[in-house]
């Protein structure tokens, strides 16, 4: 918990808890261990509230109003249920729906089960060659995150509808994709499909886009992608980024301990 903002006293499901103004609740929550089901909610993003999973009911003078726990700020007095009839309603019918939208998810399927959800009313998404083989929700997290944290802008949604998949423009490999895999580490379903073969990285769920991977100058290994290595230096010192060595953690280890 940051403790340089004003604390304040909230109520989840009738218990107090001291967090500080302006906390997003869904990070109080996993602080204090209270279980609220989410998709697309990443701390280093702005709040979003794509998925919808993470449905509470906020209490204000005896009357209640439905919410995402990942945009509320709280504040003094804040008081909330997470676990009525109505939010697990909600919560088994949005999980219906993400098992028709990912089929394929395990994760979702886990996350369904624990509500008692094991089938779908809703039709199956079937998309022909699918890269993210039927385990995307389209939380966008990825899409995010490419665009806000690394700048690069490499996917995108493309086409509508049912037919609505993450993906690269025109479903071919972009040279603006750098190969970083930050899509695939906040991907709540792990649908991102990355093959390191050595010299090149493959992006299969991005058109298969290959990227050039670099070597370690000590021991010649293949440590990451060269566009991440080339961004990185451009964000530096330029005197720095001269005598910045392509190690691997193991060779750098030992040229410090030299
Ligand atoms: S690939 Fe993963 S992160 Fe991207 S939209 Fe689909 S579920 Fe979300
Ligand atoms: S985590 Fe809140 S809407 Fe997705």
């Amino acid at each position: 918990m940051d403790t340089t903002g004003h604390t304040v006293t909230i109520t989840i499901n009738k218990n107090q808890y001291q967090a500080v103004e302006g906390e997003i609740l869904l990070e109080v929550a996993r602080r204090e261990k209270i279980d609220i089901p989410h998709l697309c909610y990443e701390s280093s993003l702005s709040p979003y509230g794509a998925c919808r999973l993470c449905m509470v009911e906020v209490v204000t003078c005896g009357k209640t109003e439905m919410t995402t726990a990942c945009t509320v700020r709280v504040h003094r007095g804040l008081e909330i249920l997470t676990d009525t009839p109505d939010v697990i309603r909600h919560r088994k019918i949005l999980l219906e729906l993400y098992l028709a939208e990912a089929p394929h998810s395990d994760v979702i399927k886990a996350m369904a089960i624990r509500y008692g959800v094991t089938k779908t009313r809703f039709l199956k998404k079937i998309v022909t060659g699918d890269p993210l083989l039927g385990r995307c929700v389209l939380c966008g997290l990825c899409v995010r995150v490419c665009n806000e944290i690394m700048g690069a802008g490499a996917i995108g949604f493309v086409n509508r509808g049912p037919y609505t998949i993450v993906s690269t423009p025109f479903l071919e490999e972009n040279p603006a994709c750098m190969g970083c895999g930050t899509c695939a580490a906040v991907c709540p379903t792990h649908a991102i499909g990355i093959e390191d073969t050595g010299e090149k990285r493959i992006m299969r769920s991005w058109s298969g886009t290959p990227v050039e991977m670099i070597r370690c100058a000590g021991c010649g290994g293949y440590i990451g992608p060269k566009p991440v290595m080339e961004y990185a230096r451009s964000r530096i010192d330029p005197v720095m980024a001269e005598e910045l060595q392509e190690l691997c953690p193991a060779c750098r280890r030992k040229q410090v301990t030299r």
